[in-house]
């Protein structure tokens, strides 16, 4: 017992050797077409974001990355900048779990920035409560906010075309299910917390596939994304009593943030992708979501719903999908 204890911690370190010592951050990328064009990144203060963000500056691109946190958004923004060279970064307070402060960015960034050609809605939580508009934390944040910050932005992107736009989803939207009669609203059960963040990443999945359908024409494309299974802060809320065990598991087997950005940043840059608009992305290629991802219907109703939550007006003007609409 003791021997093969002893042979399972040599496993476990050598492994952890191999893996963190040896390991080197991926190559830099040619990345060249987004050179001195504009791009945001939400929840661009740590994890995915911060690193999506750093690679877009290291490539020349003006980047505004948001968050929550005008001090850690700051601070990541001034260090990009050392890192990178580039001048051109700059951070913009945006909470989306506030409806208002998602208008109020919206209006700051049209006012004060003439361009922008490519959107990468990231930021996201995992944790419960309830926002000031009175819906679910992680369905406001992960979707509703960034809905409405993507119609407030569209015309913009139109007006810059071609452009695109980034929706990190997730791999969890296997297991969202959507009410939609309780849309916004924390789903019942012991795991209420857990469901929600399925729920609301379905409802990325499902917010590109309606928004590319949508598009068609205009040179603005979408993409959901599936970034791996990542190293970072997102997991800060889980339970207290999971994390002795969660976190040194997440360190041994969870990629890092820059690699677990590459799949945003090959859809956010990679030429010759405008024919998988809508489609969902993983380990940068081309996946096959779950069956209710891969619904129009729904998507249709989730987009019509969550126009109503975030007071827009009805969808007038936009062609609904049909049923015979087969991307898969
Ligand atoms: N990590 C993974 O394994 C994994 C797997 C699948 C999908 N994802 C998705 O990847 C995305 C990025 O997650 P991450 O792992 O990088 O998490 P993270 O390290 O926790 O970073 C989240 C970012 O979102 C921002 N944010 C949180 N609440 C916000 C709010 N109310 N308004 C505006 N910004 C807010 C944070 O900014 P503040 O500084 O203001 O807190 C932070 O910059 C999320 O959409 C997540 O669902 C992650």
């Amino acid at each position: 017992m003791g021997w093969a204890l002893l042979g399972c911690a040599l496993l476990l370190a050598l492994y952890a050797l191999l893996r963190h010592g040896l390991r080197r951050p991926p190559p830099p990328r040619d990345r060249n077409g987004i050179r001195g064009r504009t791009a945001i990144v939400t929840g661009g203060s740590a994890g995915l974001g911060a690193a999506a963000a750093r690679e877009l500056a290291r490539s020349g691109a003006r980047v505004v990355l948001t968050a929550r946190s005008a001090a850690r958004g700051e601070a990541a923004a001034r260090s990009i900048r050392a890192e990178t060279g580039n001048a051109e970064v700059r951070f913009m307070q945006l909470d989306l779990a506030s409806l208002r402060s998602v208008r109020a960015f919206a209006s700051a960034f049209l006012r004060q920035e003439p361009y922008l050609h490519l959107l990468i809605n990231n930021a996201g939580v995992s944790a419960g409560g309830i926002t000031e508009d009175g819906f679910s934390l992680p369905f406001q944040v992960n979707h509703l906010g960034h809905f409405l910050l993507t119609q407030l932005l569209l015309e913009r992107l139109q007006s810059c075309a071609p452009s695109r736009i980034v929706i990190v989803a997730s791999s969890a939207h296997c297991a969202g299910r959507l009410r939609l009669d309780a849309l916004g609203q924390p789903p019942p059960g012991p795991f209420s917390t857990f469901q929600d963040y399925c729920d609301s990443k379905l409802a990325n999945v499902l917010h590109a596939r309606q928004l590319a359908t949508r598009l068609q024409g205009t040179q603005v494309t979408c993409y959901a994304v599936h970034p791996g299974f990542v190293n970072t802060e997102l997991f800060r809320y889980a339970l207290l009593w999971l994390k002795p065990l969660f976190l040194p598991l997440a360190w041994l087997f969870f990629l890092d943030a820059s690699e677990g950005a590459l799949t945003t940043l090959h859809c956010a840059t990679q030429p010759g992708l405008e024919c998988f608009s809508g489609r969902y992305f993983s380990d940068c290629c081309p996946q096959e979501p779950s069956p209710p991802a891969r619904d129009d219907r729904l998507a249709h109703a989730l987009w019509e719903a969550s126009e109503r939550l975030v007071g827009l007006r009805g969808g007038g003007g936009s062609p609904s999908p049909g049923p015979s609409d087969a991307r898969q």
